[in-house]
């Protein structure tokens, strides 16, 4: 029996039901001023005043051992989850930002052969055990930035078997290391070079060859697509998520990240678990989105990293939308693990709320990879997923910026960083 005692706060983010939280609910943190929680076989048994954690561990402990981490002076939060990450790849591409800070696009270096497809040259070259452990040392970030679950993509693979590759060596990564990997296909990242002038040809081997080796082996759970101006069209990533649907896969997006080009409005139409970016968003698009329950996963790294203005995170958030944020940690866009530097920008850069931010990184995005039965919050019955801040109290998170606060993070009720 694990006792976390008299935490100065503790946003538990309970008590949404099984929907995603909207407008001033994403305001609502379930927060206990000297909260206690009981954690036993990995599972939350006791959320709520010390007090009354300190009788629960009394009465219920037996014979049983009770390991007491002293959270006094800290804030407990659930683990955080991020939902959006491009994490499995080898190589690195520092030398983009010096092409970039001289003024060139990022689709421009995309374009000319750089970019995700530079990526794809270094993930094809690379052996499935060196993907693992080149993302073993992300997971590790993540985790010392309290991050205890991710969504990972393929889509620098390109080509079947490396495709297959990334996304097994994903699945390795989630039985292996203490942060959780749910995998997404993103075969449809970009058009590789052999099929270049050819995207049609390429969709069509993503549908009929990638899509049902990746279900027939259960290798992922999501689908996703780059439709932008000069990548997937919006026909081509409907057809290509309606395949991934046919096979199981849930329908992911994403959508106006460069141009506005009706990617909030497919996602909406596709009754798409998420569209993610949005930057370009059109208000019909939003609109649509808010009107099918399509959560919006922000990245405001991205945003930042690319020098660009990000997306409306007001807008969406008036109209309805529940708003998740994520890293999408990648080796072009945001290259970061920090998720609450990320919470951060989300502050700073969207005007959302401290409030705003922790829920969209909690149930918010675990509804985001359709995981919030398990974890998003600390709730008796839920995972015991959880981190302490050295932060006496929410808003100072958001306050003392860019640096990590993280104290402990436990996962499935061991204390995996202390
Ligand atoms: O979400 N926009 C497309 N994909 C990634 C970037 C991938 C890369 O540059 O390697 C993104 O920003
Ligand atoms: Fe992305």
């Amino acid at each position: 029996m694990i006792y976390i005692q008299n935490a100065a706060q503790l946003a538990t983010l309970g008590g949404a039901g099984n929907k995603p939280k909207t407008g001033k609910e994403m305001e609502e943190l379930g927060l206990i001023e000297h909260g206690g929680i009981v954690i036993e076989d990995g599972i939350f048994t006791f959320v709520g005043s010390d007090e009354k954690a300190r009788s629960y561990v009394e009465q219920h402990a037996g014979n049983r051992q009770v390991r007491v981490f002293s959270a006094e002076g800290k804030t407990v939060t659930p683990g955080l989850v991020d939902p959006h990450t491009h994490a499995v790849f080898a190589g690195s591409r520092e030398f983009e930002l010096n092409l970039r800070l001289q003024g060139a696009k990022y689709m421009d270096i995309l374009n000319a052969g750089g970019g995700i497809l530079y990526s794809t040259e270094c993930t094809r070259e690379a052996t499935e055990e060196q993907l693992v452990a080149e993302t073993v040392k992300r997971l590790d970030r993540f985790l010392a930035h309290g991050v205890t679950t991710i969504e990972a993509k393929s889509g620098y693979g390109l080509r079947l078997e490396d495709e297959l590759k990334q996304l097994r060596a994903a699945r390795r990564l989630d039985a292996s290391h203490p942060v959780d990997v749910v995998s997404t296909f993103m075969g449809a990242h970009a058009v590789p070079v052999e099929y270049r002038g050819d995207a049609d040809g390429y969709v069509r081997c993503v549908i009929e060859e990638m899509i049902p080796a990746v279900a027939r082996e259960g290798l992922a759970e999501f689908c996703d697509v780059f439709c932008e101006e000069g990548v997937f069209t919006v026909e081509q990533s409907r057809d290509i998520l309606e395949a991934g649907r046919s096979w199981g896969l849930k329908p992911k997006l994403h959508a106006d990240e460069i141009v506005s080009c009706g990617g909030a409005e497919l996602a909406a139409e596709l009754g798409a678990v998420t569209a993610d970016h949005l930057l370009h968003a059109s208000e019909a698009g939003i609109q649509a989105m808010a009107e099918s329950g399509v959560i919006a996963v922000l990245l405001p790294g991205t945003a930042f990293f690319l020098m660009a203005k990000p997306a409306d995170a007001r807008a969406m958030i008036n109209a309805g939308v529940p708003v998740a944020l994520s890293t999408d940690r990648n080796p072009g866009s945001s290259p970061t693990e920090s998720l609450p530097f990320i919470m951060n920008l989300a502050c700073l850069t969207m005007g959302m709320t401290p409030a705003e931010v922790l829920t969209a990184c909690t149930i918010n995005a675990a509804h985001a990879i359709c995981r919030a039965d398990v974890i998003g919050s600390i709730e008796v019955g839920k995972q015991a997923d959880l981190v302490m801040f050295d932060a006496p109290n929410v808003l100072y998170l958001q306050y003392h910026y860019a640096v990590n606060l993280v104290d402990t993070v436990f996962k499935k009720g061991e204390a995996v960083i202390q």
